[in-house]
């Protein structure tokens, strides 16, 4: 059985989708996750990118310690030298520097000829071999590059000392046949080859991310690439989810296996789901709330009869569980704490309390606290920054009386705890909510997307309500979770206008915030 390595980039490829900003808690908590689950490099982020990118890397470098960390730099030496002062201090650090090759990167872009972009790429990662033990290369855009000039480069970086080569599928070109082809010309034509790995970068423009990695490992590629959920620029990337699902169900075909823990599954990507605010669509392979709903009368009597007759994966194999009644109203702390173990949360003895205190406020408006609700809750009270919060919700009412539209009244906090209050009215609460918000929030702010989900089901259910705001120009998402919609509605707007408001503050107090 052969072994493929997997890359994950959902804290930089993943982090570049259009509104996703994640604060220095949450990059944590997913790179905690993202370790569980068993990939064999996690890449951090890109730490010249901003000064926030840079702690997370550190952070998550010194954290983690079964996995390779690795931090996204171009091909020049003081975004080089960034990535080492932020991962040096991880058990097995590893550099990822790139440099395009296709013709109109190089042209148009980059404006170097071919053979400069060879004795930048040469130099760069000899640069980075002085530091790092490991240099993974990548051709950004190889799929678009002339074959013998991609086999030239790539000799001469491995004679630098790279020890991983690249080569992205940089805006979702290529299709199947092709990007094999494309490793197997490489294998043959490139003789020092067998010194690096190789490995596969595919983005999802054409839907094809996924069968071009799969594509790339029957031809040769010894590492795959991609994101949970396949989030990421534009379509997004391969979902690696879906790769090792398919090459797992399909061992019989492949030969192929890889380190993950598949029954992490499921928590992997309802993390990343809830802290981007990227909703997984129903219908998604193996994650989506559909993949293992059987609707036809045809398909229940066959599942009924013999699983297998409709069912090629099961939930278990991915970590779906039923969504088991935990605990109620009477439920004593050390149910509470031994639920919490089961669940795999290592919480300070503050936050069990804090988790505590908020399970038991839940457990009087509601009957049955489900798994979900306490992923809610927990997931909540391990991303919270504990340092500034512009905006704090102090109440709000919505009256339906006196004229055609109802009218809200909000009151916040503001940090010098000084208290503002303002009312204003919409077409509805929500609206009218909203439109009070805008009128006490000092930043700029226009709502650009309004989403209110339930977890899980049943009238007293757990709302969850993501929106995306810009602020002062930049788009931020934000995410609140209440019984009540309303209340949910409003905390996610101010939790945006927050982190807003941390991205426009100076440089310092990102550090320590975001
Ligand atoms: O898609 C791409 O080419 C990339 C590179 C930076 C590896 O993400
Ligand atoms: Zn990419």
């Amino acid at each position: 059985m052969a072994h493929v390595k997997i890359f994950d980039t959902t804290l930089r490829d993943g982090e570049q989708s259009p509104g996703v900003n994640l604060n220095r808690l949450e990059k944590l908590e997913i790179a905690k996750q993202l370790e569980r689950f068993g990939v064999d490099v996690m890449e951090a982020g890109f730490p010249a990118s901003s000064q926030g990118d840079f702690e997370s890397v550190r952070e998550i470098a010194n954290t983690v310690k079964n996995v390779s960390v690795t931090g996204l730099a171009r091909a020049v030496k003081s975004d080089i030298d960034t990535a080492w002062e932020a991962l040096k201090g991880g058990t097995d650090p590893r550099l990822h520097v790139f440099l395009a090759t296709s013709p109109i990167h190089m042209t148009y872009k980059l404006k170097k000829t071919p053979e400069e972009v060879i004795d930048t790429a040469v130099e760069m990662v000899r640069y980075a071999k002085t530091k790092f033990s490991k240099v993974e290369w990548s051709a950004e855009d190889a799929s678009r590059s002339d074959l013998e000039f991609l086999a030239r480069i790539i000799e001469k970086v491995i004679d630098a000392g790279a020890t991983v080569i690249n080569l992205p599928d940089t805006v979702g070109y290529t299709t199947p046949y092709e990007y094999g082809q494309m490793f197997q010309y490489i294998k043959q034509n490139v003789p020092n080859i067998e010194k690096a790995d190789l490995s596969c970068h595919c983005h999802d423009d054409l839907g094809m991310a996924v069968a071009n990695s799969i594509a790339a490992v029957e031809n040769g590629a010894t590492q795959v690439e991609g994101t949970i959920n396949g989030i990421g620029e534009r379509a997004g990337n391969a979902a690696l989810e879906e790769l090792a699902v398919a090459l797992k169900i399909r061992q019989d075909f492949y030969s192929i296996e890889t380190g993950l823990v598949l029954n992490e599954i499921k928590r992997t990507s309802d993390l990343v789901s809830k802290l981007t605010g990227m909703h997984v669509p129903r219908n998604k392979a193996v994650v989506g709330q559909n993949a293992f709903a059987h609707e036809s009368g045809i398909h229940q009597d066959g599942v009924l009869k013999h699983a297998q007759t409709y069912e090629i994966i099961t939930p278990e194999m991915v970590g779906v569980k039923s969504n088991s009644l935990v605990m109620g109203k009477h439920s004593g702390k050390h149910a509470f704490k031994d639920k919490l173990k089961q669940l795999g949360y290592e919480l300070s003895d503050e936050k069990v309390m804090e988790a505590f205190t908020e399970f038991k406020k839940l457990t009087d408006s509601k009957k049955e606290v489900t798994d979900d609700d306490l992923f809610t809750i927990l997931t909540e009270i391990q991303t919270q920054t504990a340092d500034i919060k512009k905006y704090v919700l102090n109440g709000f009412q919505v009256e339906y009386a006196n004229g055609p539209q109802p009218v809200a009244t909000v009151q916040l906090m503001k940090p010098d705890e000084t208290e503002i209050e303002g009312s204003a009215r919409g077409q509805g609460a929500v609206e009218a909510l909203f439109n009070t918000l805008d009128t006490l929030i000092e930043e700029d702010v226009h709502l650009t997307d309004f989403n209110l989900t339930s977890i899980g089901r049943g009238r007293d259910a757990l709302a969850q309500s993501n929106v995306k705001v810009t602020v002062n120009g930049t788009e931020f998402s934000g995410r609140g979770s209440s019984q009540d919609v309303l209340e949910a509605a409003v905390k996610a707007f101010l939790n945006g206008v927050n982190r807003g408001f941390y991205y426009h503050a100076p440089v310092k107090a990102q550090g320590a915030s975001y």
